[in-house]
């Protein structure tokens, strides 16, 4: 899509009745996905009673700021597909990543049961506590976001880049497509040692200098104006889920590290080729640990 984005062009103009036929399976799931998508849109756009439940897409269709270019069916769906998908493979890996951790290394898991099990007022909320932000920090750190470069341009005026170490300043001309790689910055062994393992003591340090210097190291949810719009649900969805998981008394079914491990680039992390997941065997509650529910704890 990035080279040769006139592929997806192309086929956007072909009859939708000779499309499936030439597809590869993953390209005939996505444009099956999409056209999902596009009914649903196509519902709520010709929904005259309003009688469709309230969503982000209807609030879109009754926003009378908002120029008609921004409702056509085509934008929307476009919207719609971002979303679904943004919002929940990479919520996913970060998870599963998490998940798997948790289980291998079972010092991990000894200690986010202490801190869970030790705040016991009603008000604590989970994101705030700092050996589970940490597993959530590692989790983000290890799955990057976007393995591929998100490129920018700006159209309008040169962009001004400082090195501070070298201190040299290059100034790049307008329209240049720039990027960062999450890649090569989450894994840079002066910031983060020891790069490749899972260790969320990265995160509980004292020394605020070299904290400061991790988190702004951190580049899974992007930067700027443009920032992962769902960072801060992505992060209480994750909170939640491991102190549910933390509960139970699990073991690694069939799976090794291998099924978490950055082994493909596809834009995102894409373990190893064939993998069916982290799969667990649930062996009952963990012992000791009180219900926890929701944000608070219970
Ligand atoms: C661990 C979880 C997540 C990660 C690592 C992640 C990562 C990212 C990244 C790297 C971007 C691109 C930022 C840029 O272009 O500079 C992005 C954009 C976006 N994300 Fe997330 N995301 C996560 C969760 C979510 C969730 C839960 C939602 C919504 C339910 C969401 C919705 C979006 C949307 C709509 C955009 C496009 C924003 C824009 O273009 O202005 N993401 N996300």
């Amino acid at each position: 899509m990035l080279h040769f984005g006139w592929i997806r062009d192309l086929m956007e103009t072909l009859p939708l009745s000779i499309r499936p036929s030439m597809m590869p399976p993953g390209v005939r799931d996505m444009m099956t996905f999409r056209s999902a998508i596009r009914t649903q849109i196509d519902d709520i756009l010709s929904d005259g009673t309003k009688n469709i439940n309230p969503s982000i897409f209807t609030h879109l269709r009754d926003d009378p700021s908002l120029p008609s270019s921004e409702k056509s069916p085509q934008r929307l769906e476009d919207e719609a597909t971002l979303m679904t998908m943004a919002g929940s493979y990479s919520p996913m890996l970060s998870l599963t990543t998490a998940h798997y951790h948790l289980l291998a290394q079972p010092s991990i898991m000894t200690k986010l049961r202490a801190e869970l099990a030790a705040t016991d007022n009603t008000t604590t909320r989970l994101e705030q506590l700092p050996y589970l932000s940490g597993i959530i920090h590692e989790s983000h750190r290890l799955t990057f976001g976007l393995t591929g470069r998100n490129a920018r341009v700006c159209p309008d005026e040169n962009i001004i880049y400082t090195d501070n170490p070298n201190k040299v300043s290059y100034s790049l001309p307008r329209g240049t497509s720039l990027s960062a790689s999450t890649l090569v910055i989450h894994t840079d062994e002066t910031i983060f040692p020891d790069p490749w393992t899972f260790d969320p003591d990265r995160w509980t340090l004292k020394d605020e200098a070299l904290l400061t210097r991790r988190r702004k190291a951190m580049l899974g949810f992007g930067r700027g104006p443009r920032i992962c719009i769902g960072m801060h649900l992505a992060n209480a969805e994750m909170a939640m889920a491991l102190a549910a998981v933390a509960r139970w008394d699990m073991r690694l079914f069939e799976t090794t590290e291998e099924d978490v491990a950055f082994r493909h680039d596809y834009h995102v992390l894409c373990p190893r080729l064939g993998s069916k997941g982290v799969r667990v065997r649930v062996l009952g509650r963990a012992g000791g640990m009180m219900g926890r529910v929701g944000g608070v704890i219970k």
